[in-house]
């Protein structure tokens, strides 16, 4: 899981490459590298650490100079992040320069047959394993590149975005894709490649996204010609127009991601469900669903695959699609699912949720619930990306670039969207009332302003973080649609504060965690009016009897837990499926002030990368 850049054109590349190794830093940051043509030769600079700290080394080893080049952010896979672990990579001869997401995996058995063949390897990554393949390939059989690129992966086994080129050719950059992403940049006789857009969006609107088991060369003059990797068969280039802009990928004026993130809710959440409902004409219409009413009504049940944050959205559409459209649901780690010989069948509606859209488990989850004959919806925020490829039919959930690692646009606009299905399910299936339909598109339709509302209470969380941040332990509980809520706001809290917390449901805490509770523990308690209210004020009273400090999350105007509560976070009334959407705001705001109050990279935490792409 890392980041790739490259560029070939007219213009000079290492401000290109540095600038797109930055934007692509979401993707790893534990080392990064930049190989640049320097009209003769190959200059190469590479570190352990952020790019930053490669722009801080890089300028004073080698000169920025060159039209073609390079570059990578690294989340390391095999060999731990250091100097020469980072890439790029050269080829033994110097002649080859190659960077890698993904991971190779019989470069153990690659590497020994190289080694008997006189080859020698500096670090202990599988890129170098494949860098230097391509150069024995090259070699012995006397040809070009792109060919040479193409025999190498036939043998190579495992996930991979390349970008290699040869300081012989420097007219042109080879790429190829197997399970990572990759996207190539049309300019004027200029192209840019990258693991995504946002590195050459400011030069090029025009982009061709490569699908797996393709391969490029990206020649100046020429253009881009792409084969299938296996068969040699040529593949018409589609180009793209990108909708996407620079200033939805930007700070736009927050001092982090995660804050500007935790800030677009109320749009983000107005953009999914806009054009989607039409609360006047009591309707909600999206293709996906329409195109394939008949699988979803004769469903025996839903599955859902999701990890992290998705797999929490996941969580919270098992009540709303039993609750509404009386359809059961199981909600999967998609890690375990798809190691469980599960029992699918083509009765089973698989509904797998993620935000990048490259998870590899919810990716794996969904080629083995295909594999069994399930129809595959996918809810994803990337479009385009391998998950919203891979599935039958999907909606996207128009959330705009998540770039913080943290997820939390990403979540709301998920549970926005799953909403909406089990609305229109629920409707289908005579399941709700139409006035109860009405009833909550009405109340949907409010959330954006109360979504801007809670997030009024900045200030008020702020000094309570202030209180808290030097708690070793918290505790979330909430109650049913609040449940997967207080899990959510857990896994923010541990993810950038690195603080642990747990989510609980709220009567389980009987059950063992109230053992924690002492003067000294933070406990979390979504407390609004609609959904259990009274049992979760006798929660709160138990947490009182034992001393432990209570934050509530109330209904606005609520006076009973106010009066038993340390503090309480009030959030406007909405219905009880809707709640989700208002609680989880202030534990987004609560952990985002203790991480920063704490001195934690926030958008950036340590050990994370925003796609996981690997198993
Ligand atoms: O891109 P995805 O939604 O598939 O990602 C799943 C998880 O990796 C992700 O939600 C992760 O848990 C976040 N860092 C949580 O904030």
């Amino acid at each position: 899981m890392c980041g790739i850049v490259g560029y070939i054109g007219h213009r000079e590349a290492y401000p290109i490459i540095l600038k797109g190794l930055k934007r692509l830093e979401y993707r790893g940051y534990d080392s990064a590298g930049i190989a640049l043509f320097d009209g003769s030769d190959i200059k190469l600079s590479k570190t352990k650490g952020k790019v930053d700290d490669l722009q801080n080394r890089l300028e004073r080893e080698i000169p920025t100079k060159g039209t073609l080049g390079i570059g990578h952010t690294r989340w390391a896979t095999h060999g731990v992040p250091n100097d020469i672990n980072s890439h790029p990579h050269y080829s033994n001869s110097g002649n080859l320069v190659i960077i890698h997401n993904g991971i190779i995996e019989n470069y153990e058995s690659l590497k020994k047959e190289l080694i008997k063949r006189g080859y020698t390897f500096k670090s202990d990554t599988d890129t170098e394993v494949l860098v230097n393949l391509i150069e024995d390939v090259k070699k012995n059989e006397d040809i070009k590149l792109g060919k040479a690129v193409q025999i190498a992966l036939n043998q190579v086994v495992g996930a991979y975005a390349i970008a290699v080129f040869d300081k012989n050719k420097p007219n042109e950059i080879v790429v190829a894709r197997l399970g990572s992403p990759l996207a190539i940049g049309i300019g004027e006789n200029e192209f840019f490649i990258a693991s995504d857009a946002s590195p050459f969006i400011e030069y090029t609107k025009n982009a061709i996204y490569l699908e797996d088991e393709e391969m490029a060369v990206v020649r100046l003059e020429k253009g881009v010609k792409i084969r299938k990797i296996k068969d040699d068969s040529l593949v018409d280039p589609y180009v793209q127009e990108l909708k996407l802009n620079l200033e939805q990928i930007e700070k736009g004026g927050y001092d982090h991601f995660m804050l500007k993130e935790i800030y677009e809710q109320p749009n983000a959440i107005l953009d999914t469900f806009r054009g989607r409902m039409l609360p006047n004409e009591g309707i909600i219409k999206m293709a996906g669903v329409e195109d394939n009413m008949k699988t979803f009504l004769n469903a025996n049940r839903i599955i859902v695959v999701a990890c992290g944050t998705s797999w929490h959205a996941g969580l919270v559409s098992e009540y709303i699609f039993e609750d509404l459209a009386r359809i059961p649901v199981e909600v999967e780690y998609a890690s375990e699912f798809r190691y469980r010989n599960p029992v699918i069948t083509d009765k089973d509606v698989v509904i797998a949720i993620s935000q990048s859209g490259e998870t590899a488990d919810t990716l794996a989850a969904i080629k083995l619930a295909k594999s069994r004959g399930a129809f595959v919806f996918g809810v994803c925020n990337v479009v385009g990306s391998s998950i919203a490829r891979e599935t039958d039919a999907g909606a996207y959930t128009h959330a705009g670039p998540e770039i913080g690692v943290a997820s939390t646009k990403a979540f709301t606009t998920q549970i926005t969207v799953l909403t909406l299905i089990a609305l229109r399910l629920a409707r289908a299936k005579g399941t709700i009332s139409s006035s109860e339909f009405r009833q909550h598109m009405i109340e949907l339709e409010l959330i954006p302003e109360k979504v801007k509302k809670s997030l009024e209470s900045d200030d008020y969380v702020k000094s309570i973080s202030e209180i808290y941040k030097n708690a070793g332990n918290f505790l979330y509980l909430g109650r049913g649609y609040n449940f997967p809520v207080a899990l959510e706001g857990a896994l923010k809290l541990k993810e950038i504060s690195y603080i642990h917390a747990e989510g609980y449901p709220a009567a389980e805490m009987k059950h063992g965690p109230i053992a924690l509770i002492d003067e000294n523990m933070p406990i979390v308690v979504i407390a609004t009016k609609k959904g259990h209210y009274e049992k979760v004020v006798s929660n709160i009273q138990e947490i009182k009897s034992r001393k432990g400090k209570i934050i509530g999350i109330v209904t606005e105007g609520d006076q009973q837990v106010k009066a038993l509560a340390d503090h309480v976070i009030e959030v406007p009334e909405t219905i009880e499926s809707l709640t989700p959407l208002l609680t989880t705001i202030p534990l987004q705001l609560l952990s985002y002030h203790i991480a920063l109050m704490l001195g934690k990279n926030v958008d950036q935490p340590r050990n994370l990368a925003k796609a996981v792409t690997v198993e």
